[in-house]
Order: structure tokens, then C-alpha cells, then sequence
């Protein structure tokens, strides 16, 4: 069973786990939203179950993360073939932990950290910095701005760091005070590209409605580059559901595509303005596009179990060949919810005999809600 702990007890590694050895890990590092420590620790204890790991959560309430820990080390290759970290909903940014790092001094955090990292046996292609999203977590982001070129530095020159070498696993170092450090390591493909998994995305001043920023961090978070590049052309058509005031709408307008957007709502005038836009006041559930278009996103305000089944239905019928949707979520059994709007979607799938893709992240800019890719494969 998981282990919880209070929000008074210190955060601390069980004594008993042997010292790291070269190429194990000792857990699954995850951070997440603070306050949805619950819904990761329990996904994260249900997926590595799942890999037929042992071990235990170590949680703390409002901490921005959540522990796997192994109760016997894993090799670090075997860990990545049995668990999935890009499946984990709640995880904005996950790591295999392959060390902690105890009582640092604070006239030289640099020589233990530099032994502890030469330690895991392994040649890193970045460094990502990283704290606890809380206010105790962003003081030390002061500290780590002077320091990550610093310890950059040393590793380069120990040839532990190879920039021209992306292949080569990324290297976690998670303060969560000042006194300790976590070591990580993760693969690009498996994690996000930004540190905590926040993007830095400017507000686009045009942009009618601040979830603008939403529907940016889902096309760059849920596509790879070679899907953005296919599915957002100018010409190409879309739809959205649930538009007004039009935030969503404009990030597809910016990139050329022509809009339909479904909303009682009012849209705002700068998007008719550019041509692009065609906007309809009738209900979200019931209308069709007369032909088939690229692109149906949806942000309606609706119970997740209506949603689900509309997105699946939009896709496996060929009204749309790719979707974006928010899943609003109930405030408790969070993590039960997506896996029952899995389910839906999957029984339509199915139904149809189609192979299908979908990703799902609890995204930065998300609060109450998951944000969710799902095309044919
Ligand atoms: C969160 S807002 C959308 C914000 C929008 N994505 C943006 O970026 O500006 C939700 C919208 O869904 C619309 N909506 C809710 N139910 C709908 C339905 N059945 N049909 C069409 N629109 C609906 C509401 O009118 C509301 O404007």
C-alpha cells in the first residue's frame, strides 16, 4: 500500500535503501500541480504495480511531487522497458531517481553534488534545474540561477556533459531545499523538454482570452514536431467547440487554418477580421461539419462522461481527423474519471475496429481539468 505522509513530516528517504550503485535507480520522481499529490501517487502507484514494481509512495501534501520508491534498486534500462513515464497523466515532469544527496553544505553544494554525479555512471546530454513549484521551491530558484552554469561548467569539463550529444539521457537536479538534492535522469522522449514541465510562453497580445496559452502548451506538449508540422498548415480546416471568446480559435487562425467555431456565445471581432472565420450559434453536441476537417478542438464546459464519448465519435466517424479536448474534472477521484473517459473512448474505438492514439496531461496552464490529443494512428 501507498505510504502517505503529513505535510509536518520531513520529506526523507527511507535509511534502509542501499547507497546508489552505477546505472540503478532507486524510484519514480514525479512532479505535479501542488495539491494533486493524491491523484499522481495514485497513478503512479497503480502504473508501477502495474510494471510489477515494489516499493512505496513517499508523499507530502502541497509539496509539487511524488515518489515511487523501489524497494530493491532497478537497473535503469529495465525501469524504462517495464514503466512508461510519458503515460503518467499528473505528471508534469518525471524522472528515474538515481541518487539523493543529504546535508549539503552551504559554502560548497558544488564538490558533493559533482562527486554524486560522477557516481551514477552515466554521460548526460542536458542539465535540467528544477524545484518544488511552491513558494518554498521558488526560493531556491535565485540560488539555482547563479549556480546551474557553475555545476554546468564542472561537468562539462569533467566530460559528463555533452551538449552535441542528444541521445544521451538528461540529468534531473531537484532542489527541494536547501540542503538536499535529488539526482535524476530521464530520456526526451519520455519527459518534458522545460524544467518542472512549465513552458515559458508568452501571451500573445492579440489573443482574445488568457487559455490561448492553453491550447499552445497542448499542440507543444501532445505532438511531436513532426505532427505540428503535418496538422497546422495554413488551408487547412478546423473546428471549435465551445469557442467564445476565441483564445483557442486564435491559435489555430495564427497558423492559417480556417475556423469553425460553434459557440452561443460572442466571438471576438479581431478573428472575423482575418477572414478565417466562420462562426455558428448552435449547440456543441448536435452539429456536424458538412465535410471532413483536420481539426476539431473542444473547451465546453461539460461533464467529462458527455465529452468523451462526442470526441471519440467526432474521430472514429471521420468528421475529424485529429482533436484536442479538455476532460473537466470532479474534485475527487480524479484519476478514476479519466480512466472511465479512457474506457469511453476506447469502447467506441473498438466498436469501429480502429487503431487509435491518445494522450492525456494534466498541463500547467490546466487547473481543474486534463487536456487530451486523439487521433486514428
Ligand atoms: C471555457 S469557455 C471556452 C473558452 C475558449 N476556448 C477560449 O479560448 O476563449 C467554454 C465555452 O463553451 C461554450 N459552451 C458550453 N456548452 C456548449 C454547447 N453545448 N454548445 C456550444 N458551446 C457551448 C460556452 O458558451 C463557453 O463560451
Amino acid at each position: 500500500m501507498p505510504r502517505f505522509y503529513t505535510p509536518t513530516t520531513p520529506f526523507r528517504f527511507d535509511p534502509m535503501q542501499p547507497a546508489p550503485t552505477p546505472c540503478l535507480s532507486l524510484g519514480i520522481f514525479v512532479q505535479c500541480r501542488p495539491g494533486f499529490e493524491p491523484d499522481a501517487s495514485l497513478e503512479l502507484h497503480a502504473a508501477a504495480r502495474a510494471a510489477r514494481l515494489d516499493g512505496g509512495i513517499v508523499e507530502v501534501m502541497n509539496s509539487g511531487f511524488t515518489l515511487f520508491q523501489l524497494d530493491t534498486p532497478v537497473p535503469r534500462d529495465e525501469l524504462r522497458r517495464r514503466f512508461d513515464l510519458s503515460r503518467l497523466v499528473f505528471s508534469r515532469q518525471g524522472f528515474q531517481l538515481a541518487a539523493h544527496v543529504e546535508d549539503l553544505p552551504d559554502k560548497d553544494r558544488l564538490s558533493p553534488l559533482i562527486k554524486a554525479i560522477a557516481g551514477l555512471g552515466e554521460r548526460f546530454s542536458a542539465v535540467l534545474f528544477e524545484t518544488p513549484d511552491t513558494n518554498e521551491g521558488k526560493q531556491q530558484s535565485g540560488f539555482l540561477r547563479r549556480f546551474a552554469p557553475v555545476l554546468e561548467d564542472a561537468l562539462s569539463k569533467a566530460g559528463l556533459l555533452r551538449g552535441d550529444s542528444p541521445h544521451l539521457p538528461r540529468l534531473h537536479v531537484f532542489l527541494p531545499d536547501s540542503k538536499r538534492a535529488l539526482l535524476g535522469l530521464s530520456l526526451g522522449s519520455e519527459a518534458s523538454a522545460w524544467p518542472m514541465g512549465i513552458p515559458r510562453l508568452r501571451m500573445p497580445g492579440e489573443a482574445p482570452s488568457r487559455s490561448t496559452l492553453k491550447l499552445a502548451e497542448a499542440i507543444l506538449s501532445l505532438l511531436t514536431p513532426e505532427e505540428q508540422k503535418a496538422s497546422l498548415r495554413p488551408g487547412l480546416l478546423a473546428v471549435d467547440l465551445g469557442a467564445s471568446p476565441g483564445g483557442w480559435t486564435w491559435q489555430l487562425i495564427s497558423r492559417g487554418l480556417r475556423v469553425t467555431a460553434i459557440d452561443n456565445g460572442p466571438m471576438a471581432p479581431s478573428l472575423a477580421a482575418t477572414g478565417l472565420l466562420e462562426h455558428l450559434r448552435v449547440d456543441g453536441f448536435s452539429w456536424k461539419p458538412r465535410k471532413p476537417v483536420e481539426w476539431m478542438v473542444c473547451d465546453m464546459v461539460e461533464q467529462p462522461s458527455r465529452i468523451a464519448p462526442l470526441m471519440a465519435e467526432w474521430v472514429a466517424s471521420g468528421r475529424c481527423r485529429r482533436s484536442i479536448f479538455n476532460l473537466k474534472l470532479p474534485m475527487k477521484r480524479r484519476h478514476d474519471e479519466i480512466e472511465r473517459c479512457r474506457a469511453l473512448i476506447d469502447q467506441r474505438m473498438r466498436a469501429g475496429n480502429i487503431k487509435y492514439i491518445l494522450r492525456i496531461k494534466h498541463l500547467y496552464h490546466d487547473r481543474e481539468e486534463v487536456t487530451c490529443y486523439l487521433t486514428r494512428r
